[in-house]
């Protein structure tokens, strides 16, 4: 059952692509009220209730017990006193009771945070609607949601091979020295990223000539060999004379506006930039084609970045923090002048002062970027997706978006932006796969090593034999930091062993992947969806159910040889590494299991079977034909 709640007048989100007719407020089934504008209203936990959803959010796959914010945020200290991440994905369900709030201004999620009792719910205004979904199981649940927002982006095969990233791989011999060295070291490898350094000055759909000399052909070269070499593109625009992508926006009046009229203007990686106003058709018309400038050189796949937008500072912003600077100019600043100077200008990120003063135009008038902010990134990518499906189809082109809202699960897929390389990123990442599942996001997944700071040896490992299994297996760091590549460490054949599964395990994973699309499933659930009724595993938070057939219960700490597991059901523990796989039978219970860093962990269910072909360097050349079963 889905019914569907109007208040006000909601603001197209594009989330529901067929709204079913709205049913009468007055039968809203929580206690509500409206307050100095903001909707708010109340769920009442009962002590063994779990609160599933959220997406892409800080903390546990059961929400309970701490406070969410639905506002997309370049932040990258994913620390669990975080109340929100890059995405806004506004499903949650109370056991099997879901709700989907379609509104894309900020909303507050006391989960049981200010009373261990009671989920308080505020959305930031009075026009949005709100879909109650009723079924008997969490999983029904889901179903039923995701048939409402429409099938999940499928991303072309090889988008499923391992692909290496760093910020960055500034120029051509540096790509090369990336291809080389996990041939050399005989791992498989599908895709390399080109982070902002490919460009000509971080400006949009440029090439850095000098860098990448001869692009074109260097891309049909690298195609030629098996390798995708995969572009960013950011939200912002260089505001540049003579930049045609900046002068047509200007002049066509695409970018976003402030009060007064003028485009608002914000610093990024390129300087100053304006910032493509994607709320409107025409606007994503435009830029989405422009896409075109990087596909008719054999590109095939992008990651949309910095658009939430990402505001490095505001002109205005950044212009009082150095007028305050100077007024103090010779002072002895004490403890307040100093910390107060200090706060303006770490304060000139993202500032909330400078989002309130962007507008865009919603059916011809002004309307103001804190109403639609959750929807600006989604939409950065909708104008990419919806060129690549008229330009080329279906399945072609692998594009994830660091920022989104229900709906862009249609055109594309997420990553969970900059975490560290931390132990504990590990099962932040396990935690957020069957969340951001639930609300329509498949083809997703972290930094796998970690992007801030220096990853070790073991981390990596651990985290790649995680990665295995999520639909993006992409390894990428930050600048500045220790490379992190498999052939960079020492004993690289233990990579090769951890990749060469994930190469083993692509008929299944693709064709679990493409069910769960096709039949608005998810691919990795929580314990809890499928043992309702055992304790332990409704209150696991370790472990996922992955398919019909599997569990996983990655390594997550540093110097073990295994960890604790328990299972729901007698399940074969197998350690697949490279082609070598040990397998061992274990009743229903808690197990402790071992692991060594070249092995990937995966239980499968009695009885159940899934097939391995044979590895490959690239998907291209994987035989989907010849199979061997794994057995349970
Ligand atoms: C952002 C992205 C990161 C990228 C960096 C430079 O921090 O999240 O993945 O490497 O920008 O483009």
């Amino acid at each position: 059952m889905i019914q569907r709640f109007t208040m006000g007048q909601p603001i197209e989100t594009e989330a529901v692509p067929q709204k079913p007719a709205a049913v009468d407020f007055a039968s809203f089934p929580y206690p509500c009220r409206v307050e100095n504008g903001c909707f708010i209203f109340t769920l009442t936990l009962e002590k063994d209730d779990i609160v599933y959803g959220l997406g892409e959010a800080p903390r546990g796959i059961n929400k309970r017990g701490w406070i969410y914010q639905s506002y997309c945020s370049d932040d990258p200290f994913h620390t669990e006193t975080k109340q929100s991440l890059y995405a806004a994905h506004n499903f949650l369900m109370q056991n099997s009771d879901g709700l989907f709030i379609d509104f894309p201004a900020r909303i507050v999620w006391d989960i049981g945070y200010t009373k261990t009792d009671t989920a308080e719910i505020r959305v930031e205004g009075a026009d949005f609607d709100i879909y109650v979904i009723r079924q008997d199981t969490p999983a029904e649940t889901v179903r039923e949601f995701r048939s409402l927002i429409g099938k999940s982006y499928i991303p072309p095969l090889w988008a499923f091979g391992f692909q290496q990233s760093r910020w960055s791989y500034h120029n051509r011999d540096a790509v090369e020295g990336v291809i080389q060295g996990y041939e050399a070291a005989d791992i498989p490898l599908d895709c390399v990223y080109l982070d902002i350094d490919y460009m000509e000055r971080y400006k949009d759909f440029t090439i850095n000539k000098e860098a990448f000399p001869d692009f074109e052909n260097y891309v049909r070269e690298k195609r030629a060999q098996g390798i995708h070499l995969i572009p960013i593109i950011d939200a912002g625009v260089k505001k540049e004379d003579g930049y045609s992508v900046y002068e047509e926006g200007r002049e066509k009046g695409y970018f976003c506006k402030t009060a007064d009229g003028k485009d608002f203007e914000g610093g990024v990686w390129p300087g100053i930039v304006g910032f493509p106003d994607f709320l409107r058709k025409e606007v994503r018309e435009w830029f989405g084609a422009k896409y075109r400038f990087l596909t008719d050189m054999g590109i095939d796949g992008f990651w949309n970045d910095m658009n939430e937008p990402a505001i490095f500072y505001s002109v205005q912003g950044l212009q009082n923090a150095l007028d305050k600077a100077a007024s103090l100019k010779g002072e002895s600043l004490d403890l307040s002048k100093f910390f107060n100077l200090k706060d303006t200008f770490m304060g000139l990120s993202n500032r909330q002062e400078d989002y309130a003063s962007i507008y865009h135009l919603i059916g011809g008038k002004p309307v103001n970027h804190q109403k639609v902010h959750n929807i600006y990134g989604a939409s950065m990518t909708k104008a990419a997706g919806e060129y690549f499906e008229k330009a080329f189809g279906k399945e072609k082109i692998l594009m994830f978006s660091r920022a989104s809202y229900i709906g862009a699960h249609r055109s594309s897929g997420i990553w969970f932006g900059d975490n560290h390389s931390w132990w504990s990123h590990i099962l932040l990442c396990l935690r957020m796969l069957p969340s951001a599942n639930m609300c329509g996001f498949l083809y997703c997944g972290a930094d796998l090593g970690g992007f801030n700071e220096n990853a070790t040896r073991d981390l990596v490992l651990r985290f790649l034999a995680l990665g295995v299994f999520t639909p993006l297996m992409r390894n990428h760091s930050a600048l500045g930091t220790r490379d992190q590549e498999c052939y960079r460490f020492e004993n690289p054949e233990d990579f090769r062993d951890i990749v060469q599964v994930r190469y083993r395990l692509i008929p299944y994973l693709y064709s679990t992947f493409r069910r769960a699309s096709d039949n608005n499933e998810m691919i990795f659930r929580p314990l809890s969806f499928d043992y309702p009724d055992d304790k332990i595993a409704r209150e696991c938070e370790t472990q996922l159910m992955l398919g019909d057939e599997c569990m996983i219960a990655p390594v997550y700490e540093q110097n073990v040889g295994g960890r604790y597991v328990y299972l729901p059901e007698d399940m074969t523990y197998f350690r697949l590494s490279g082609e070598r796989i040990k397998s061992q039978p274990l009743g229903k219970g808690v197990h402790y299991v071992d692991a060594a860093l070249n092995e990937v962990p995966l239980f499968l269910k009695k009885g159940r079977s899934i097939p391995l072909c044979k590895p490959a360097l690239r998907t291209a050349e994987l035989d989907f034909e010849n199979t061997e079963m794994i057995t349970g």
